[in-house]
């Protein structure tokens, strides 16, 4: 849930660390700090606030040194505060260290340590590390002796990136919480994700649950905790590191929202033959899934909405399936067996929650299928079978181009498996599969002649905003409302259209605009449900196709092409977008880092 960066090499360590810090500010943004190892000692400089504050705060007197750790934070243990900032250090001011992740143990660790002589300052489970480290120092250990024992006490999760001051190494070791090394010539990096050191190397290595690397300016050790070597191998990077910047774009959710025909490109290239109705998915040949008798989702946030709209499709094709709140999982999962076949839908992969119910299925006996996209990332590693997504870094916290690229990788994985488990899709596959390669150019025509922006201004002031839609429309009504309030912070909700009169009915006022999605499916019901809102005074924005007979009932309409109805809501998604997007801007509010969220929840 927060960014760690260490650099080592030639010349001054800051530059990188602030750079790889704002790089990695959307995994966490309540407070910063860097420490760098200069000739005699650790300068630790944190700041609760932004990367920014904390840039401000050392421009008079910069931190001088080859070799330095860096964090970006989303408080757990304790408020954002310029104490609880990290990095932390002991109190000799000889270790500094940094952590993702939360410390099971702390509390015991803490007044053991106390009850030896530790006084300290801050309210977090990370100060505990350092002092561990100095304690295991004073008790006669060496540098990496005392970070491997001190990191063997810690229960928990953690990525934790160490440095001592009388030498120029970095210690880091992981579990539970992602930790990568990029290698450049004489110079190295270790950061929570790629993004962080993009721009310097794409040569990169992610540790394993359980490793410790031990990274100077000559090269990079890989052990497990007791010091055995791990054999290691470098990967390369695809992302282009342009693609990790704003561009022309003032954020970079507009700028990903932008992207979207690029990365549907990205997804379906090399996979459809749509003149064949044929789906070439290379890790999932047909016969596959022959034995899969049922397929449960598992998901939070964005991804549940894409893990909904997948389990949609796949019982319209008559494949048994549950779209299942990852967090909720381990209470109320139904029973899974070696013919169930599980699939974590995670744009980072590293999502705790989602990671906790993939191992509890796959511990379960159940086959396991990850869609994300983040190459190693620790749900890809788990998973029998990954599934890219191939839609490009995403750093807005709110999750745009992923959600699109996520839904028509399972609506591919779909007609695979229905076509394994039933022999058939119950869909015309020519006919998908030629709309989905059109998809770019769609999403690209609905870029081009939105009107979200002119009625974000139409419907600003609302008391609250309303969603609904059904079959497939619905995941996506829950979607447009979670972006909505996400970056807006206004109240919005989602509801199934049907279920607008069970109850949300009473909250519909002429002040509450909704904002319904027709995708083909019993389109006439939900024009009922929207008329029934209507009647009592709301306003209703019908995100339908221009001669659709919504346009012509609705106050206000948001156009989509007319395309299959597997993929129109995908379309009406771009659009919802696109409207949260103009209201959260009219709004002045921090659209791509917006209050008390990150984009990676690596905490359960
Ligand atoms: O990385 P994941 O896809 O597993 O993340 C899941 C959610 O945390 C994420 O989709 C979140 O809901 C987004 N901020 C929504 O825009």
């Amino acid at each position: 849930m927060c960014g760690i960066i260490g650099r080592v090499g030639e010349g001054n360590a800051l530059e990188t660390l602030i750079t790889g810090l704002e790089n990695l500010e959307y995994r966490g943004y309540d407070s910063a700090g860097v420490a760098v190892k200069n000739g005699t000692g650790i300068n630790v400089e944190k700041r609760s606030g932004k990367v920014s504050e904390l840039k401000r705060s050392i421009t008079d007197e910069p931190l001088q040194g080859a070799i330095g750790i860096g964090h970006t934070r989303w408080s757990t243990h304790g408020p954002p505060t310029d104490e609880n900032a990290h990095p932390h250090t002991d109190h000799t001011e000889d270790v500094a260290v940094v952590h993702n992740g939360i410390i099971e143990n702390y509390t015991e660790l803490k007044s053991e340590l106390a009850e030896s002589g530790h006084e300290f300052s801050s309210d977090t489970d990370t100060e505990v590390i350092p002092h561990l480290i100095q304690h295991h120092l004073d008790c006669g250990l060496d540098n990496e002796s005392a970070f491997r024992r001190a990191v063997d006490e810690l229960e928990g999760s953690y990525a934790v990136a160490a440095m001592i001051a009388d030498e120029r190494v970095l210690y880091a070791a992981r579990r539970g919480s992602p930790l990568v090394v990029g290698m450049e010539d004489d110079e190295y990096f270790l950061a929570s994700d790629v993004p962080a050191f993009l721009e310097y190397t794409d040569t990169v290595v992610y540790l394993e649950d359980g490793d410790v690397a031990i990274v100077d300016e000559t090269g990079v050790e890989f052990t497990d905790l007791e010091g055995n070597p791990v054999e290691r191998h470098p990967e390369t990077i695809e992302w282009d590191p342009e693609q990790a910047g704003k561009g022309e774009y003032e954020h970079f959710m507009l700028k990903e929202i932008h992207e979207q025909p690029t990365a549907l490109a990205q997804a379906i290239e090399g996979r459809i033959e749509p003149e064949l109705g044929r789906i070439d998915l290379t890790d999932f040949e047909p016969g596959t899934f022959d034995d899969v008798d049922c397929v449960q989702f598992v998901a939070c946030g964005t991804s549940y909405h894409a893990a909904l709209y997948g389990s949609v499709l796949l019982n319209q094709a008559g494949v048994r399936s549950r779209a299942l709140l990852a967090n909720e999982y381990s209470i109320s999962a139904p029973p899974v067996d070696e013919n169930t076949l599980v699939v974590a839908v995670t744009q980072s992969g590293e999502t705790a929650d989602t990671l906790s119910a993939l191992r509890e299925a796959s511990d379960a006996g159940a086959q396991t299928v990850t869609v994300t996209n983040v190459v190693g990332s620790t749900a890809a590693r788990e998973a029998d079978e990954t599934l890219l997504i191939r839609a490009g870094p995403e750093i807005g916290v709110a999750a745009t181009k992923t959600f699109s690229s996520q839904a028509v990788m399972l609506v591919l994985l779909g007609q695979r498996i229905a076509q394994d488990v039933r022999g058939e899709t119950g869909a015309d596959p020519e006919a998908l599969l030629s709309d989905l390669e059109t998809m770019p150019d769609r999403v690209e025509e609905v870029l081009a002649t939105t009107t979200a922006e002119e009625l974000a201004a139409t419907y600003e002031g609302s008391r609250a905003y309303f969603f609904i839609g059904r079959g497939l429309g619905f995941p996506v009504a829950l979607e447009g409302a979670l972006k909505f309030k996400e970056i807006t912070y206004e109240h919005a909700e989602g509801f199934a259209s049907g279920e607008l009169k069970h109850g949300p009915l009473a909250l519909v006022t002429p002040d509450t605009p909704v904002f319904a999605v027709f995708t083909g499916e019993e389109d006439e019901k939900t024009l009922k449900n929207a008329a029934e809102a209507q009647t009592r005074g709301a306003p209703v924005i019908a995100i339908c196709p221009p001669d659709h007979q919504a346009a012509l009932v609705a106050d206000a309409h948001l156009e989509i092409p007319d395309v299959d109805s597997d993929l129109a809501g995908l379309l009406a998604n771009v659009q919802l977008q696109l409207l949260a997007y103009y209201a959260a801007d009219r709004l002045d509010r921090a659209i791509d880092k917006p209050r008390n969220l990150a984009k990676s929840v690596t905490v359960e």
